[in-house]
């Protein structure tokens, strides 16, 4: 699989605009409705995935495993750009849970990625890349995994007094790390592979619209349209 000609584009924006971390992220419901909600961005690996991570009591992980067709809109302001990527996406939950429909879940994750043979292809890169990304992120967003199911109704759930405020990554107090291991097993990576990538610049006059494809090869073929 050769190196996409999109990818060093969106690797320059972020450099050049390291707060531009967030894109609009779209999934088709289970009726086939769009749903659309901001995520943020946490990095791409070695065979071009993009990935963000989310809770696995949301709603996106149910559309992926109906349909893992997704779109993302990733406006980056301060140069003018906007990203539109096309492709697939799965959740990658823990794969060391003794829940089997989660096991198999890492195995066609893999599958649907193509990534079979690659650096991402085993349960150990996803395991330790969510383990990478758990430690990355703020103990106050770490806290979010462990409080009650996103999305239920707030009167059937605790009080907000009880909901954990932060959480360490790890803790050495067998209470504290309870309660971190529950909100680790929330804690899930959703992958994205690319199939189709679009690259608006709209400081040049006129605008420049570069569209990107995915052959059955893995090449990519490049085409310029009108804006
Ligand atoms: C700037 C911003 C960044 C966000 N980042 C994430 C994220 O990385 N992962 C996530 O699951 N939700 C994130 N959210 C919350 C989602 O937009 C959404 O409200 C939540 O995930 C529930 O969506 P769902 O039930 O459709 O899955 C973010 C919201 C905003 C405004």
């Amino acid at each position: 699989m050769s190196k996409p000609q999109w990818l060093p584009l969106i690797e320059q924006q972020l450099k050049e605009n390291p707060k531009s971390v967030s894109y609009a992220f779209s999934t088709l419901s289970e009726e086939g409705k769009p749903k659309v909600r901001y995520v943020i961005h946490r990095g791409i690996t070695p065979s071009s995935l993009l990935l963000t991570t989310t809770d696995t009591r949301m709603s996106k992980p149910v559309h992926l495993k109906h349909d893992p067709t997704v779109e993302i809109a990733w406006w980056i302001e301060s140069t003018n750009v906007q990203f539109r990527i096309t492709g697939k996406a799965v959740t990658i939950p823990s794969s060391t849970s003794s829940n089997s429909t989660e096991n198999s879940d890492t195995l066609d994750a893999i599958r649907l990625l193509g990534v079979e043979g690659l650096e991402e292809g085993t349960k150990e890169y996803w395991e330790n890349k969510r383990k990478e990304l758990w430690k990355g992120v703020s103990g106050h967003l770490r806290a979010g995994f462990g409080r009650p199911t996103p999305g239920k109704q707030l009167d059937q759930v605790e009080s907000s007094d009880n909901w954990p405020e932060t959480i360490p990554a790890e803790s050495d107090k067998p209470e504290e790390q309870k309660t971190i291991e529950s909100a680790y097993s929330h804690f899930a990576i959703i992958a994205i592979a690319p199939e189709q990538v679009e690259y608006l610049e709209l400081k040049p006059i006129p605008n420049r619209r570069t569209q990107w494809k995915r052959q059955n090869n893995g090449e990519w073929e490049e085409t310029k349209v009108a804006p």
